[in-house]
């Protein structure tokens, strides 16, 4: 490998600079490693696209007690990251401590509530229920036939796209280079990560590699067999929609609803927006927007706010969700000595944002990962080597 001009290379590499690489090259220069992103395109990713609810409570589903836990450590420091992270970058990230109300449309709806609230409560969660008329009362934009929600005070939400152009600057400001390259290829030195090998044939070289690419994570060329993290992508088409000031607020809180089977939510921000998400679809590299996604997503929204039918529609986007086999992320050190992973974080991206550059930061500083963090280790997906290597995307 040829390397480039970087002395000896840097002690970490971190290929992708969506939220995850960015908050685990900010946390670990904090630590006062030299660090390097690689990526053509910093601060994009499946961030640009998503909502960024931060729906610890919310979006509870059976079998997934374990990353519960984390979801709820990642949230409880939502508060002070954001703090930090908006004095370290100078800049405001959208984060809205709002709250959140699940409504049902129908009685199967709302027996399907009634059975995740009995699993919040079993789990020790804080949500409320109301009837219709209550969640009338707190969101009166709401329709008529609501037949009950819960009410979750603390599952809030933020702007993606400003935490990661705030992660991006706190990156920059912690010294952290931005190579806006395309990582090829995995150098393995004597059994070890040694860095990437770029398009153009020039080499960075670190001592321990993070890959965190999100649903590209298994495509990196050179990666030993049975160390491909098993990712996959996951489709989700998202709508942005603008309230006009004088009708602001529209909502005051995140709006969500099962309908029809499919979820739906509204996250309103505080300058307007209102973004009306997601379908979730495997459809492999696909991202077109399609006549269907958006017809789906506004339909089930006007079930729930008649009214949205009246906002301009601004934006229609779809990304990909890099989805683990458990749904679950993939924290942590691979077989293969030097490479670790930091993907695989599916619906919970952005609000395992904090929890991710924590740990990841303790385990390239210090050597050892987190104990809330050991549940996700790679290793609990031991012969992941074909899996995650589908055809490349065009
Ligand atoms: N967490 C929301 C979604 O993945 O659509």
């Amino acid at each position: 490998m040829r390397s480039s001009h970087h002395g000896d290379g840097y002690d970490v590499l971190v290929v992708g600079g969506g939220i995850i690489g960015l908050v685990t090259a900010w946390r670990t220069a904090q630590r006062g490693l030299r660090v390097a992103v690689v990526d053509p395109e910093p601060g994009g990713g499946a961030a640009r696209v998503a909502a960024g609810m931060l729906a610890a409570v919310t979006e509870l589903h059976y079998g997934e007690e374990l990353l519960l836990g984390l979801n709820v450590a990642s949230a409880a420091r939502y508060p002070a990251f954001v703090a930090e992270l908006e004095a370290a970058s100078g800049r405001e990230t959208g984060f809205r401590a709002c709250g959140t109300l699940a409504v049902a449309l129908d009685s199967d709806d709302r027996a399907h509530l009634r059975e995740l609230h009995a699993l919040q409560q079993r789990s020790g969660l804080d949500s409320q229920w109301l009837t219709g008329r209550e969640c009338r009362r707190l969101e009166p934009m709401l329709a008529p036939g609501v037949r009950g929600g819960l009410r979750v005070d603390g599952d809030h939400q933020i702007d993606p796209r400003r935490l990661a152009a705030a992660l991006l600057t706190a990156c920059e400001r912690a010294g952290v280079v931005l190579h806006r390259a395309r990582a090829e290829r995995l150098a393995v030195v004597r059994d070890r990560a040694a860095g990437v090998a770029l398009a153009d044939g020039a080499g960075l070289a670190a001592d321990q590699v993070v890959l965190a690419a999100g649903s590209l994570s298994g495509l990196l060329a050179g990666l030993p067999d049975g160390v491909a993290p098993p990712v996959r992508p996951v489709k989700g088409q998202v709508l942005r929609l603008t309230v006009p000031a004088p009708y602001a607020p529209f909502l005051s809180r995140t709006v969500r609803a099962l309908v029809r089977g499919g979820h739906v939510y509204l996250v309103p921000r505080e300058n307007g927006e209102l973004v009306v998400g997601a379908t979730s679809e495997e459809m492999g590299w696909d991202t077109t927007v399609t006549a269907g996604g958006v017809y789906e997503l506004l339909r089930d929204a006007h079930e729930l706010v008649p009214g949205i039918t009246e906002l301009p529609l601004t934006e229609t986007r779809a990304g990909l969700r890099p989805a683990s086999p458990d749904n679950a992320p993939l924290l942590g050190p691979t077989a293969l000595p030097g490479l670790h992973l930091a993907t695989g974080h599916h619906r919970n991206g952005v609000l395992l944002t904090p929890v991710t550059g924590d740990v990841m930061a303790a385990l390239l500083a210090d050597g050892e990962l987190p104990e809330e963090a050991r549940p996700f280790t790679p290793h609990r997906f031991p012969s992941s080597a074909d899996s995650a290597r589908q055809e490349q995307p065009a």
